[in-house]
């Protein structure tokens, strides 16, 4: 396949990530579906994050076969288009789902500094939520600012700017479907402009 201008290196391809959300999935069912069946209304309630999310709970939730599950989706920024996250994460889209006393399971593109999922994790217990687990699939633990853990990762990442499935320089790039390490070169004097 024909490699976008701005790829470095390729890191996963689209054939490892989707064994990897196939694996995660049945990890994920194993630990609802067969060791805790006291799921409220007996689903689990994914809950991604816009909008780097949507490539992997797309996949993701296809590969649910026992549990009954519902998708919800809130807004969090926190790179505004750069290479490194600004600071503090805020919500820019709430979701109106009433979270009180659910299951609930994040499904998210990457962790980095933690901050994201610790301000959401904080938020959903702040509404009331049962349990809150985190689910993502790219995990860059090097870039651990605060304590957040996940409770299923697909990947460890190196820590330098990623592109692909999800993850997105200036809002493009989420369509790609391997991971890849950004050419940081090109990237500083890039205009975007008709592929060749
Ligand atoms: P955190 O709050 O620092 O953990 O950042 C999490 C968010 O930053 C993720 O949900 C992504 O949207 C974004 N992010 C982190 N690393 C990268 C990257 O390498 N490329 C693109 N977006 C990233
Ligand atoms: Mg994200």
């Amino acid at each position: 396949m024909k490699k976008h201008p701005l790829v470095k290196k390729v890191i996963i391809s689209k054939k490892q990530i989707n064994k990897k959300i196939k694996e995660l999935a049945k990890s994920i069912e194993k630990y609802y579906y067969d060791e805790h069946q006291d799921l409220n209304q007996n689903t689990v309630l994914c809950l991604g994050l816009l909008k780097g999310s949507v490539p992997f709970m797309a996949k993701f939730i296809e590969q649910l076969t026992k549990l009954e599950c519902q998708t919800e989706y809130m807004s969090v920024a926190s790179f505004e288009g750069n290479i490194e996250a600004t600071g503090v994460p805020r919500i820019t889209a709430d979701s109106n789902v009433d979270f009180s006393d659910r299951d609930v399971l994040i499904v998210e593109d990457i962790i980095d500094s933690g901050r994201t999922l610790k301000l959401i994790k904080e938020y959903l217990f702040g509404k009331g939520a049962k349990s809150v687990k985190i689910c993502t699939i790219f995990d860059k633990k090097e870039g651990r600012k605060v304590d957040l853990h996940a409770d299923w990762y697909g990947f460890d990442v190196p820590h330098k700017f990623l592109i692909g499935f999800g993850l997105d320089y200036q809002e493009r790039l989420r369509n790609l479907p391997y991971v890849a390490i950004a050419d940081e070169d090109k990237i500083k004097n890039w205009q975007w402009k008709k592929l060749k």
